[in-house]
C-alpha cells in the first residue's frame, strides 16, 4: 500500500493494456485480410464532422488502408458542397435538405459518419444500420428518452446484423483514461465511494437570426443553444464526463436530483448551468456540475474517491501498487484513435458497438436535465421501464423527423422554470 502514489510512480513500475483492455480485445487484433479500400461518407458538415472525416482518413492511413470519400450530405447545400470539393466530389454525390441522410446512406459507402445536432441522430443511426453501414456517432446521440431508447434498439440490430458503431467519447480510446481505468479495475483505489465531474466553460457560440430567415434555418445555426436540437449543455458537452463517470463506475445511476437556471444566456432556451446529484446506489453519489458563462471559473474534468486512493479522470492517480498490462496505441489523438479502433474491430469480423454505452450515458445527461428543468427527482426507471412515468415518452419538439416533413415552429426562447410560484 503506498497511498501517496502518483501516476508517475505507476508508470515506473507497471505495464498497461491498450483500448482492448477497457472495451475488447479486438483493439489488439490485426485487420484481416491486410489493406483493404473502404468508403466513406458523412452526414452533418459543420466543424466536427469535417474534422471526423479528416481523423476517419488518418486511421486508414495508420492501418494502410486506402479510404474513398464517397458522399457528403447537410441540411445546407454549401456547407455539404464546401465538404465535398476538398475530396474531388461531383456536385451530385453532396447531398444537401433535411432528407440528405436517406441520399447518403443509399450510397455505396462502408462506414458512415453523423456529426449533425445531437436530436437527429436517433434518425440518422436508425437509417444507416437499416442500410447496412458501419458507423461512427458523434456525441450525444440525443435529446430525450425516446431517442435514446431508438438508439438502443439500433445498437440491438446493429449487432445482429454484424455492423460496427463507434460513439465520438473519445476518453474511451485515450491512453491516459485507459489507464486509469485499468487501475481502477485492478483494485488501485480500492472500490469508489464518491466524486464530482465538471464542464465549466462557455457558450460554445451565438447565431442570431438573419431577416426573412425561417425558423428552421434560425434554429438549426444556432442548435447550441435551444434544448430540442442539444439537449442542453449538459447534455451536449457535459455528457463527456458523465461518461466517464459511468465508465469508471461500471454502473449506472438509480436517480438524479438536478437544479439549474439561466441568468445571461441571449438566444435559445436553455439554462447557464447545471448542478446535479446523481445516485449511484450503494451510498455513492457523483456530484455533475456544468456551465456555459463567460467570465467565470473555468474546468473541464472528473475526480473519484475510493476506500483507498483517488483518481482525477485520465490524470493523478493516488492508492494501491497494482500491476496491468501496456497500453499500446497508434495514435496520441483519442479522435483518431477511435477510428483505428472502430475500423480495425470491423476488419478483424468482431464489430466494436458503443452505441448502447453511448445512448446510455446520454440518457444519464437527460435525465439530470429533466430533475432540473422539472425540479422533480427522476428515477433511471422512468426513463427506460416505467412507461406510467411522465417522463418516460417526454419529447423535444420540434422533433427530428418534423424538419422533414414541413416548416417547424420555432420553440419559445424562454427557459423552464421548476416548481410553483
Ligand atoms: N467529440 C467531441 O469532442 C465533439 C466536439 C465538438 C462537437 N461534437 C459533437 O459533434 C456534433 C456536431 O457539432 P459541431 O460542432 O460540428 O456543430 P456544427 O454546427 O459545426 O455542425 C453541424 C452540422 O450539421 C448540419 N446539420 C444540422 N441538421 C442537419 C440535418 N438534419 N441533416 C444534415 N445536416 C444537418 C449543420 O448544417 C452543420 O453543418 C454535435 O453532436 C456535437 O456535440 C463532439
Amino acid at each position: 500500500m503506498n497511498p501517496t502514489m502518483n501516476r508517475r510512480s505507476f508508470l515506473g513500475n507497471t505495464t498497461l493494456v491498450g483500448a482492448g483492455l477497457a472495451a475488447s480485445s479486438v483493439f489488439a487484433a490485426p485487420p484481416a485480410g491486410g489493406a483493404k479500400k473502404v468508403k466513406v461518407a458523412l452526414i452533418g458538415c459543420g466543424g466536427r464532422g469535417n474534422g471526423a472525416l479528416a481523423n476517419f482518413l488518418d486511421a486508414c492511413k495508420l492501418l494502410g488502408i486506402e479510404a474513398e470519400v464517397v458522399a457528403t450530405g447537410d441540411a445546407f447545400k454549401a456547407k455539404a458542397e464546401n465538404a465535398g470539393k476538398k475530396y474531388g466530389l461531383a456536385e451530385g454525390r453532396c447531398f444537401s435538405g433535411y432528407d440528405a441522410y436517406q441520399k447518403v446512406v443509399a450510397t455505396d459507402c462502408d462506414y458512415v459518419l453523423m456529426a449533425t445536432p445531437p436530436a437527429f441522430r436517433p434518425l440518422h443511426l436508425a437509417a444507416a444500420v437499416e442500410a447496412g453501414k458501419h458507423c461512427f456517432i458523434e456525441k450525444p446521440v440525443a435529446v430525450d428518452p425516446i431517442g435514446a431508447r431508438s438508439i438502443i434498439a439500433s445498437s440491438a440490430k446493429a449487432a445482429a446484423k454484424g455492423l460496427g458503431v463507434v460513439a465520438g467519447t473519445q476518453r474511451r480510446h485515450q491512453a491516459n483514461y485507459l489507464r486509469n481505468k485499468a487501475l481502477i479495475d485492478a483494485g488501485a483505489i480500492g472500490k469508489i465511494k464518491g466524486g464530482v465531474v465538471q464542464w465549466n466553460g462557455t457558450v460554445p457560440w451565438t447565431k442570431r437570426r438573419e431577416e426573412n430567415e425561417s425558423d428552421a434555418s434560425y434554429i438549426t445555426r444556432n442548435w447550441v443553444n435551444f434544448n430540442e436540437l442539444s439537449g442542453d449543455h449538459i447534455v451536449e458537452q457535459h455528457v463527456h464526463n458523465l461518461d466517464v463517470a459511468v465508465w469508471f463506475l461500471g454502473r449506472l445511476p438509480i436517480a438524479a436530483i438536478g437544479f439549474g437556471g439561466r441568468a445571461r444566456r441571449e438566444t435559445g432556451n436553455m439554462f447557464d448551468f447545471f448542478s446535479v446529484d446523481y445516485d449511484f446506489g450503494e451510498d455513492v453519489h457523483i456530484h455533475s456540475q456544468c456551465r456555459q458563462l463567460a467570465g467565470t471559473y473555468q474546468h473541464v474534468g472528473e475526480m473519484f474517491t475510493g476506500t483507498e486512493g483517488s483518481c482525477y479522470g485520465g490524470g493523478k492517480l493516488s492508492g494501491k501498487e497494482v500491476t496491468v498490462p501496456e497500453i499500446k496505441l497508434e495514435s496520441d489523438n483519442s479522435m483518431v484513435q477511435e477510428h483505428v479502433d472502430l475500423i480495425r474491430s470491423v476488419m478483424a469480423g468482431k464489430p466494436l458497438n458503443e452505441a448502447k454505452s453511448i445512448a446510455e450515458s446520454t440518457l444519464v445527461a437527460i435525465m439530470g436535465r429533466i430533475s432540473a428543468y422539472t425540479g422533480q427527482l427522476v428515477r433511471w426507471a422512468d426513463l427506460v421501464t416505467n412507461e406510467q412515468s411522465p417522463f418516460y415518452n417526454l419529447a423535444c419538439t420540434p422533433a427530428a423527423i418534423d424538419f422533414e416533413k414541413g416548416p417547424i415552429k420555432l420553440p419559445a426562447e424562454v427557459p423552464p422554470v421548476p416548481g410553483k410560484g
